[in-house]
């Protein structure tokens, strides 16, 4: 009889394999442990490319992208994939990470197989359920049904010890993207993207749904004006592939000489940009805890952020999707080097490095009894 234990980890998008990926690796070197990667594939290209940097093979693949989806229709065909696979095969754990429609659908498939989830990336809250839309929904669901909560920071452990949840199931372990940035920040990356000397790199980011419309228009107009008043900038705008997302941007920003857009950079090239740029401005979760740590000031194109830590540490600043706000930040950095240096500190209030070994040392110890 094998002592083995199946695990199941679970990817779906570009961020859930960024951050899975130093588990999926961590797993692997441990003898007790049998590891399943599962990829409903959400997201197509943006995970495979993200895999692949990570050498890592999906074990199942559901294939469910389409174009354009509707989270209802994404909800429904994952449930009923996931449903497949379980009725198929049974796991000791499914572990899950952060607040896609993934990693709900996922937990609940499992829940009703009565197979136990752990949470990867616990306990990040708003507060308000229409920001980020759906994915504060997607966490709080995933929370309900998980057995271990693996809490990346001390706040996101005492939101999830606000709403109920046994102390004894929350771990603060880090944040595994720290994992994921170190070990491609020490592989020497390269942007591979022609860009004029001389010049300070801004690089934006958007994708948020609550921003879709109006809004991202505001974020377009704002980043027009700062090419206008800075000759000395340069925007990069690797743009997201939803068509909400990249229609707008063509049209508004394809066609000037100080903005390049391109298509979403692959993880380690991406990192390159990261570490190239001046000021970066986002919406994106992940780059709000990435940037820190390289020492790169963010200006979130949103009105809340479930990451306070780095506001907080004055080393990221919430500007909104609004388009003088964002402005006139962007322009206290670009010609306050006293502001500037504040804000390009270098600290890390997501993690060390280290959180996917904490992660794995916690599951051996529940599932393995080592
Ligand atoms: C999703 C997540 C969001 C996460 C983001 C990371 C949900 C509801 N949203 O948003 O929480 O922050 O991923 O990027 O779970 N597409 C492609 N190729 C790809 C990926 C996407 O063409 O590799 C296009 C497709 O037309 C797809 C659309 O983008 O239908 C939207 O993808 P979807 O995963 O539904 O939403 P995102 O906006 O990517
Ligand atoms: N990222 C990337 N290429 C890009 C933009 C972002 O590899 O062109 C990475 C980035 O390093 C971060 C992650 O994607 O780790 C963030 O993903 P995204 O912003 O799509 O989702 P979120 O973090 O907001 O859920």
């Amino acid at each position: 009889m094998s002592l083995q234990k199946n695990i199941l980890v679970v990817v779906g998008t570009r961020p859930e394999a960024i951050k899975m990926a130093p588990v999926v690796l961590a797993l692997r070197d441990q003898s007790w442990a049998k590891v399943t990667v599962l990829a409903t594939a959400q997201h197509r290209q943006m995970l495979d490319q993200v895999l692949e940097a990570f050498s890592i093979r999906a074990d199942i693949d559901l294939d469910i992208m389409r174009p354009n989806q509707s989270l209802a229709q994404l909800t429904a065909r994952i449930l009923a994939a996931m449903d497949d696979v379980l009725s198929d095969r049974t796991f000791d754990v499914a572990l899950v990470q952060g607040d896609t429609t993934t990693v709900m659908a996922v937990a609940l498939a499992c829940f009703y197989r009565r197979i136990p989830v752990g949470h990867v990336e616990a306990g990040l809250r708003t507060g308000d359920m229409g920001n980020p839309f759906p994915e504060e929904m997607n966490r709080i669901v995933a929370g309900n049904l998980a057995r271990w909560h693996f809490a990346p920071t001390e706040s996101s452990r005492e939101n999830l010890l606000r709403e109920g949840f046994d102390d004894a199931s929350i771990h603060v372990t880090g944040n595994t993207v720290i994992d994921a940035l170190m070990q491609v920040a020490s592989r020497d990356p390269k942007l591979d993207i022609a860009l004029p000397e001389g010049k300070r790199l801004i690089l934006v980011t958007a994708h948020r749904r609550e921003n879709f419309g109006a809004p991202f228009r505001e974020i377009c107009q704002a980043v027009l004006d700062i090419v206008q008043c800075h000759a000395d900038v340069h925007v990069l705008y690797p743009v997201h592939p939803n068509p909400n997302v990249k229609s707008v941007a063509e049209e508004m920003l394809g066609r000037h000489a100080s903005i390049t857009l391109c298509p979403p950079l692959d993880y380690v090239p991406f990192i390159a940009a990261l570490q190239r740029a001046y000021l970066i401005l986002s919406d994106s979760g992940g780059v709000q805890e990435e940037a820190p740590a390289l020492g790169k000031p963010v200006l979130v194109l949103r009105n809340e952020t479930e990451r306070p830590e780095a506001v907080a540490a004055e080393v990221v600043r919430l500007v909104g999707p609004r388009r003088e706000a964002i402005v006139q930040a962007a322009n206290e950095l670009l010609t306050d080097p006293h502001v500037y240096r504040q804000m390009a500190r270098g600290v890390s209030p997501y993690g060390d490095g280290r959180a996917a070994g904490r992660i794995v040392d916690i599951l051996r110890q529940d599932l393995a009894g080592a």
